[in-house]
């Protein structure tokens, strides 16, 4: 392989692309109404948000840099609604009417509690068309907030719709496919890359659910811009460092800097006007109090949005609350600028080799199917955590796959400088200046080392340090001691108990001793129309045979043969997976 760098300009993730010409349904609709340049026309708008992932080759090197990125999406979240839709509104009624109001360049469906769409148009002045005709509804035994939103209801007031038009519309699948079927999926691929590669696709964010997540932070934009009219909310953490599973939670940041950033020039009158403001005693104390009326508001008039908590206390203030019309499960913070860097920094790597990402997803999906990780906070191992573990790792290989933090500070410019409460977070943003070392290991290859590696870590001694990109000497006594790689006195896994150190080590030892084992590291040669056999890496995401290791969340069984000749196999080794000579 040249460089692991060329690899990766062709697999670029994409996070989707405007269409250059925006569809001109309204003009279409209109004089081709019924006709199949209608259907034809529906048909290439469908596939624009339906379609595969698209390259950022508008890009030098093929890279868009994260910033890039999320204006992209904020542009389309702002240009877009949400819309309840009732499953026998013909599509191509609801389309039309919707195209008197603009230009619609994208849209699609799902389901949540019901079927909505997104809607994107072509530009801002569609959507306010749009609201100026929605209506505020009234119900008699009800007092409505009369709050409005980008988040509405279609009602039909026609007569009902031709029987044949009554299917529904195609959704977007928004969440993962259940275990059980992964398994299935996997165990018919012909290699263990393939399957590595398999997983990432059925699982990470599609360019919908993408959309739809900058949609809600938009929508949330709105209730804060209340208060804040020039703030931002952002996504960060999953949503979109590129290692987002379908169903991870919504994290994002309420962004006051824009506000308060703002650079005066002095005058020529020699006079200047400042706005007059309430002091807090502390920055901690002015986060609270905004996220503390924010939360009020958002539980009073957000519509969609339920179970509001405040969790002011917390080292990092949020707020968390379930937004119901996206099934997502939001935490908003404000002032919490490290959790944005560090988002940069996980996107760096992810793009820098294709096979950090791959490496990263299958190695959180096989931990959350053995309970390894939660989504509820506990003394267990954060898929953060885990992330760290995975990029440590990829340092450690020879040659190495990414390079360390400190490197990544030695390429930073003048512009990429930056300093958080004391933290030096500076590394290079310009990814053309990052030469990757010539490694050319397989995905089975790493998958099978990386068990190894942390079933042998010496992590009673020793600290995983990105920064450096080796071990260093334990600073304090915890189980498990992951550097904070912005934050460094901290440790990202203060948290993390020795049972459940013990727990990932033993399934680590289990899972490299599976690999090596021929029954289950060699594709079974799966005939279409037959019923796969487990192998490779679907072995890993069955139950564990390791005693005394159970997951905490109890799985569907697995058909009684597989779980036989489970046993059978944990007997004939006393159920003790061997070490590897
Ligand atoms: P999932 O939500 O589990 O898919 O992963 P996530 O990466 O989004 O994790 P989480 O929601 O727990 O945290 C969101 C983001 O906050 C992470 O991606 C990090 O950027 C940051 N973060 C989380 N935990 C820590 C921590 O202990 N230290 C630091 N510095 N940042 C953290
Ligand atoms: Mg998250």
């Amino acid at each position: 392989m040249a460089s692991s760098f060329a690899v990766c300009r062709c697999q670029v993730r994409g996070g989707g692309r405007l269409l250059r010409t925006s569809l001109k349904l309204h003009t279409s609709l209109h004089t081709s109404a019924g006709t199949n340049v209608v259907a034809a026309r529906e048909e290439r708008a469908r596939k624009d948000v339906t379609g595969q992932r698209m390259k950022h080759t508008d890009e030098k090197d093929g890279h868009k840099s994260l910033y890039a990125l999320q204006a992209e999406r904020q542009g389309q979240a702002e240009r877009s609604v949400l819309i309840s839709y009732h499953s026998r509104i013909n599509e191509k009624k609801f389309l039309k009417y919707l195209s008197k109001h603009g230009d619609i360049n994208k849209y699609f469906f799902y389901e949540s509690y019901g079927i909505y769409a997104v809607v994107e148009f072509g530009s801002r002045e569609g959507v306010a068309s749009l609201l100026e005709e929605a209506a505020i509804p009234s119900v008699n035994h009800e007092a409505m907030v009369p709050f409005k939103s980008r988040l509405l209801s279609l009602r039909n007031l026609g007569s009902a719709d031709s029987p044949n038009q009554q299917s529904g519309p195609q959704c977007q699948p928004q969440t993962t496919v259940p275990i059980n079927q992964l398994i299935q999926t996997l165990s018919k691929e012909g290699s263990i890359d393939q399957q590595v590669t398999s997983l990432t696709e059925a699982y990470q964010l599609t360019e919908e659910n993408s959309r739809l997540r900058f949609l809600v932070c938009s929508l949330l934009k709105d209730i804060a811009a209340a208060y804040f009219p020039e703030c931002t909310v952002r996504p960060f953490g999953s949503s979109v460092n590129g290692f987002g599973k379908l169903g991870c939670d919504l994290d994002m940041i309420l962004d006051l800097d824009g506000i308060s950033g703002r650079k005066t020039k002095m005058p020529r009158s020699g006079l200047s006007l400042e706005y007059q403001l309430k002091r807090a005693n502390s920055e901690r104390s002015a986060t609270q109090s905004i996220l503390s009326v924010i939360g009020e508001c958002v539980d009073q008039f957000g519509p969609g949005c339920v179970g509001v908590q405040k969790i002011l206390n917390a080292r990092c203030p949020l707020l968390r609350f379930a937004h119901q019309p996206s099934g997502f499960q939001c935490d908003l913070t404000a002032n919490n600028r490290v959790a944005i860097k560090s988002t940069e920094l996980l996107y760096l790597y992810g793009e820098l080799d294709p096979r950090v990402r791959h490496l990263v997803f299958t190695v959180r999906c096989w931990a959350r199917t053995h309970g390894i990780t939660s989504s509820i906070p506990g003394a267990w191992i954060s898929n953060f955590s885990l992330t760290v573990m995975v990029l440590f790792f990829l340092q450690r290989r020879s040659p190495p796959i990414i390079p360390t933090l400190d490197h990544l500070k030695d390429l930073a410019g003048p512009a990429d400088k930056s300093v958080i409460e004391g933290n030096d977070c500076t590394f290079v943003s310009d990814f053309s200046k990052i030469q990757l070392e010539s490694n050319t290991e397989t995905l089975e290859q790493l998958l099978h080392e990386f068990f190894e590696f942390y079933a042998t870590f010496p992590f009673s001694k020793m600290s995983i340090n990105i920064r450096k990109g080796k071990e260093q000497n334990k600073p304090e006594v915890a189980p498990l001691h992951i550097q904070n790689p912005f934050e460094i006195s901290l440790n990202v896994s203060k948290n993390v108990n020795a049972t459940q150190l013990e727990r990932f080590v033993a399934l680590c030892q289990e899972s490299s001793w599976l690999l090596q084992q021929s029954e289950t590291s060699t594709p079974r040669g799966y005939k279409e129309g037959s019923t796969p056999t487990t192998w490779g890496l679907a072995t890993l995401l069955l139950p564990s045979q390791v005693a005394g290791i159970k997951g905490r969340k109890k799985r569907r069984l697995e058909p009684a043969s597989v779980r036989i000749k489970g046993l059978l196999e944990s007997l004939k080794n006393n159920q003790n997976p061997p070490k590897k000579s």
